[in-house]
């Protein structure tokens, strides 16, 4: 082997590159950065949540020492509304700016803001504004009743037809099926819960505005702020280094982020404004409440005859976030009539947003459930169940798939599990006097790409740079785009430098839909290229060089090494001495690729694909209920990273467990305000909750998607876990629960 050639590192287990930074305190979260004169913005928030401001007296707030503005809609300065763009651009799920009018729509809206010296000023000035409201009882009524909607409406991501998929004749297959399901499950509102608080530090240079924000798609904000203050984009840098995480509410634009930017606008200073958790509870997005009615027919033999799928979710009284659960419903399995229809009840609500697995997983724990209570009326096992109805192609577009292993995830996940052990009958099977439940269910996640671009360099110090403007929403980005510039470039990972986060970098992807790493593969590699023709070019020309006067054609790089394709790969020079040779400190080449999300008329119909199985205990005795068991195969393509991979699936699973037992954002009929907004009232699962996870990837590389073959990981872990669940405590106790959570009083 020449001396730097090094094993590829695609595929290996990688400790984080960024980990080092995070360990130590080094690595600067939004909120982190402070800056000389730097002021402290707190908003007001509504105590009602549906009527009117009459009145705000800011006079004992004004008074305080420290303060230096209140502000609300008189004197904050202009904010212009935002506009969607063409494609998926400029989203924006509350699109209404801060204190655009005095009407109230949901509890926590924002109606002042008070700006002080300290954070501690500033909170007791903003508690000391005193709003008076014409009051009107709000609408946050749980049960879901669709609104008498037009047949498409217009939602944050464009118009959408309530009729999203049809085939056959669902109604008669229905009617006249041998075996039926017909059940409505039921998802609560569900909050993100970062561990860090969403915040925007903002500060002007005349017309030039700065955003540390902890955003997970930094050209949207900058796009969206943009037309806000009425700039162009280029005037606009948001910069974002360290996530710690997302899940889906850190993706698009919250009225912080506009507010503090006025606020520097009008006192000349930074601001910062950090959200409280409760704020985060109620402005800053959650996953919408959902019913879902659910009908399946089947044959005695369990061949699918008839799916309907009938969901209705909760929006705001501003915006149309679709929450899309029939997502995977029409092409998870085969049935040749099919009907997915959705409908949406306005409540007096923060407005919903993505959040991990928007649209499938509340969309899987549905239809999942049903296939489930499927197999029990046909007394067939649910494994098989599904394995009889696997289709050819994806039925809904009538197009192949790109890479479907539905069938092998469900074989080696029964296999690691012992799933042939099962006993079917309820509460059978016993071990250490804890009655043991059993249940599984399938996954799916879309599989794109995002528009990227990317730049490498390569440096005659034998190190390389490759920076993309996207961002680590703590998924791993670092790592990976140092993987592949390290693959491409030969260069080991110790000396690749990554440099995302920040605007003023080429344009990269979104960290959202699990679609980051797959979007960014082919805009690394052509960036490389780039460069390694740059170098090629350069040695050609270099005097003294041992390729001067070849032909770039005639020359080779591996590696990190550059030779004559005569000689082969064992010859050659270091490119760190081909640039020194030339006295040129680096070359860098550009690539951009284009994305495959929202193309309209696909060829082949991308998705990942999993499964959970799950052994619950059930001590009936004194009511515990446990997950001890959880086995999960993925189906997500090539896995570039396994060790941030595993960590995703992990994490998801987690998260699942919470979705299933525990989390619940409740609203107070009264008044309209999230009730349990805090971290002690909103139960999530923590490591007391949660067992050994048992993770397996499939080797399937999907190369239509991109070379490497690599979709995501970022949400399918957390598709279809509550429906294995469900079915795991059914098996354990004899009862249905299809209200989540799953909470004792449900099984007792
Ligand atoms: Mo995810 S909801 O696309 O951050």
């Amino acid at each position: 082997m020449p001396e730097n050639t090094q094993p590829s590192v695609i595929g290996k287990p990688q400790i984080r590159i960024d980990g080092p930074l995070k360990v130590s305190g080094t690595a600067m979260y939004a909120t982190d950065h402070n800056f000389p004169g730097m002021l402290y913005a707190v908003p007001v928030e509504a105590t009602i949540a549906n009527g009117k401001i009459q009145k705000i007296d800011t006079a004992a707030a004004e008074k305080m020492p420290g303060v230096r503005a209140i502000f609300h809609r008189a004197n904050i300065g202009k904010i212009s509304r935002s506009t969607p763009g063409e494609g998926f651009e400029k989203i924006c799920i509350e699109r209404r700016p801060p204190f655009e009018d005095d009407v109230i729509r949901y509890y926590g809206q924002y109606v002042a803001l008070a700006v002080a010296d300290t954070f501690e000023v500033a909170k007791a000035a903003a508690d000391a504004v005193r709003v008076t409201y014409d009051k009107q009882k709000p609408n946050v009524e749980a049960d879901l009743h669709p609104d008498d909607d037009p047949e498409e409406v217009a939602t944050s991501y464009g118009p959408v037809k309530r009729l999203e998929s049809e085939r056959g004749d669902p109604e008669a297959a229905f009617t006249s099926a041998a075996v039926k399901i017909d059940q409505t499950y039921v998802k609560p509102s569900e909050t993100h819960n970062p561990i860090e608080l969403q915040a925007a530090t903002a500060m002007w240079d005349g017309d030039k505005l700065t955003i540390y924000e902890e955003s997970q798609s930094i050209f949207n904000m900058r796009d969206v702020i943009a037309q806000m203050f009425g700039l162009p984009k280029e005037n606009v840098r948001v910069i974002t280094k360290f996530v710690g995480s997302g899940f889906g509410s850190k993706l698009w634009p919250w009225t912080h982020c506009p507010l503090a930017c006025a606020a520097a606008r009008q006192l000349g200073k930074p601001v910062k404004l950090v959200l409280s958790r409760r704020m985060t509870f109620q402005s800053a997005g959650h996953r919408a409440r959902t019913q879902q009615r659910v009908r399946l027919g089947a044959t005695p033999e369990g061949k699918l005859v008839s799916l309907q799928h009938d969901y209705v979710y909760e929006r705001s009284m501003l915006d149309g976030y679709h929450e899309d659960c029939g997502e995977a419903t029409a092409f998870h399995y085969s049935v040749p009539n099919l009907r997915v229809k959705f409908g949406r009840a306005k409540r007096h609500i923060g407005t919903p947003s993505d959040m991990r697995g928007p649209g499938a997983v509340p969309g899987l724990y549905a239809t999942e459930s049903a296939m489930n209570e499927l197999a029990d009326e046909l007394k067939m096992d649910p494994v098989k169940l599904r394995v009889l109805n696997e289709p050819k192609i994806d039925e809904s577009l009538g197009i192949p798939f790109s890479s479907r292993h539905y069938v092998e995830c469900l074989d080696l996940g029964s296999e690691k599990f012992g799933w042939s052990k099962r006993n079917p009958e309820i509460g059978s099977m016993k071990r250490d006097g804890l009655v043991l439940g059993w249940g599984m269910a399938g996954a799916a996640w879309i599989a794109a790409r995002f528009p990227a671009e990317a730049t490498i360099q390569l440096r005659d110090d034998g190190t390389t740079r490759v920076a993309c403007g996207t961002q680590d929403i703590g998924t791993g980005t670092y790592t990976i785009l140092a993987q592949l510039a390290s693959e491409k470039t030969g260069v080991p990972l110790d000396k690749v430098e990554v440099a995302l986060g920040d605007t003023t970098l080429p344009e990269g992807p979104t960290s959202g839909g699990s679609m980051a790493t797959a979007s960014v593969i082919p805009a690394v590699s052509e960036a490389a290229s780039k460069a390694i023709k740059a170098l090629l070019l350069l040695a050609t020309k270099t005097p003294g060089s041992p390729f001067e006067n070849r032909k770039p054609d005639d020359l080779a790089f591996e590696n990190g090494r550059v030779f004559l394709k005569s000689n082969g790969t064992t010859s050659g020079v270091l490119f760190a001495d081909v640039l020194k040779r030339a006295n040129v400190r680096l070359v860098s080449g550009h690539g951009a690729s284009e994305a495959t999300f929202g193309n309209p008329k696909p060829k082949l119909s991308s998705h990942s694909f999993g499964c959970h199985f799950v052994e619950v205990t059930w001590q009936p005795e004194i009511a515990r209920m446990r997950v001890n068991r959880v086995v999960t195969v993925i189906d997500a393509g090539r896995i570039i990273n396994p060790l941030a991979g595993r960590n995703q699936i992990e994490g998801a699973v987690v998260m699942g467990i919470g979705m299933a037992f525990l989390e619940h954002t409740t609203y107070d009929p009264q008044n309209g305000a999230p009730i349990n907004s805090n971290l002690a009232d909103y139960m999530m699962a923590v490591n007391a909750d949660v067992p050994k996870l048992d993770v397996h990837f499939l080797d399937f590389p999907d190369t239509n998607l991109n070379e490497l073959g690599a979709r995501g990981i970022g949400e399918i872990g957390l598709a279809g876990i509550a429906a294995a669940i469900t079915a795991a405590v059914h098996h354990a106790t004899g009862v249905s629960v299809r209200e989540l959570p799953v909470t004792l009083d449900k099984l007792i």
